[in-house]
């Protein structure tokens, strides 16, 4: 199909994106307004600021559509889905630190599990059949080998990881019950990066848990060194590697993603690289990115962390057409520009 039928296809396209005030939902309903997508954004704005909305409108021109509200008020979805004719729904919205999960199980299988089941509930009523999920390469657990294949065993080791890996078992379950249903499951690996603008970008709440926003913080003096959490791991430094994605890549292949659904049933996929960088690499290219030294400290292993991941990007390819397009290096300018334009997220002046 050319770009331009494609296009034309999509333009009266409606979707409902939930959690599209985050991190990646921001970064994917710009990519998704580029090409012509509508779209209404539901989020309860319990991990995120309004003001991403202000910014949403310098980037696309328009203002999107927003609700504030929970993804389980089942009332809301339905009358959502209804009132905006939606044709396909992103699910972004849950709850995601891997830490947190395990002193608060409940929160996250009832906001992830539960929150999932009830909108896929109101899509069924309402008639809308196609999914994009955000799943996560916690779902491979320990990898028994690298790179990680869509084929590896699925295992998760924290509350945060079971509830994705149940969200995935009853995806599949209803895919294979009804040949309406057209789900991408998609697997992210570790999303870095930000906007090139500087304009929107990862806002976390407090100290960061992932690397990438604690460097930030390190580099703009907020916290003094980054801790290195073990330098005694099987990889070529001592220091974990893991697959660094820039959002950006990842909003595109969202896009791909909805297109794969117009002719494909269902799927699961990776996004990632294919390329593994470790913490000390990490490190080294904020340095050059930021200009900044980032001091750092040496401590134990942190309780739950693998060795190694990186994805196979084999699947991906093959399926959507999509593979990242940036590296290391843009991940950390951008990563940089953002925290320097906005040393306190969302709540610096623009
Ligand atoms: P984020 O916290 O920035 O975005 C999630 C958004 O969902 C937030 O705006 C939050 O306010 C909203 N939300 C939470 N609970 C809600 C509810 N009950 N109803 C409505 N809105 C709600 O996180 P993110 O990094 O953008 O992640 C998006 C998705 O991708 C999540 O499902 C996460 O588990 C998954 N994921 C993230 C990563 C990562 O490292 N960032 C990796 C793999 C998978
Ligand atoms: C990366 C590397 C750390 C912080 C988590 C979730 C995963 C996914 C992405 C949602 C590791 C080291 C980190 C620090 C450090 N999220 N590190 N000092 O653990 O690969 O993945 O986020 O689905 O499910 O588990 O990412 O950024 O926390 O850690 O040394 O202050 O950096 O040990 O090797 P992780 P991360």
């Amino acid at each position: 199909m050319g770009l331009d039928t494609l296009r034309m296809r999509v333009m009266d396209k409606s979707c409902l994106v939930t959690g599209g005030a985050g991190f990646i939902g921001s970064h994917t309903v710009v990519e998704l307004a580029k090409k012509g997508y509508q779209t209404v954004i539901l989020d309860s704005l319990v991990n995120s600021s309004p003001v991403v909305l202000d910014r949403l409108e310098q980037l696309t021109k328009v203002r999107p559509h927003f609700v504030e509200g929970d993804v389980r008020d089942r009332a809301l979805v339905e009358k959502l889905l209804r009132q905006y004719e939606v044709d396909s729904v992103l699910h972004f919205a849950g709850l995601k630190a891997v830490y947190e999960s395990s002193n608060k199980p409940l929160a996250y299988y009832n906001t992830n599990v539960l929150g999932t089941i009830s909108l896929l509930e109101a899509m069924q009523t309402c008639g809308v059949y196609k999914f994009v999920f955000s799943s996560s390469a916690t779902v491979y657990g320990v990898a028994d080998y690298l790179p990680l294949d869509e084929n590896h065993p699925l295992r998760a080791t924290s509350p945060y990881g079971r509830s994705k890996l149940m969200i995935e078992d009853i995806l599949r379950d209803l895919s294979k019950s009804d040949w309406r249903w057209r789900i991408s499951i998609l697997r992210y690996f570790n999303p870095v990066g930000a906007h090139p603008s500087g304009l929107i970008g990862e806002d976390p709440k407090g100290i960061p848990n992932n690397l990438s926003p604690y460097i930030l913080h390190v580099a703009l003096g907020q916290l003094p060194y980054l801790r290195i959490f073990g330098d005694d791991y099987n990889t070529p430094d001592g220091t974990g590697v893991r697959d660094y994605i820039h959002v950006q890549d990842l909003a595109a292949g969202h896009i791909k993603a909805l297109e794969a659904l117009e002719e494909k049933q269902s799927f699961a996929v990776n996004l990632g690289t294919g390329q593994g960088y470790s913490v000390m690499e990490m490190l080294r290219a904020f340095e050059k990115a930021s200009g900044k030294d980032i001091p750092i400290e040496v401590l134990p292993r942190r309780a739950g962390d693998i060795a190694s991941s990186y994805a196979d990007t084999k699947m991906a390819k093959d399926l959507l057409g999509w593979s990242a397009e940036l590296d290391l290096q843009n991940m950390c300018e951008d990563g940089w520009n953002w925290a320097n334009k906005n040393p306190n997220g969302y709540g610096s002046k623009p």
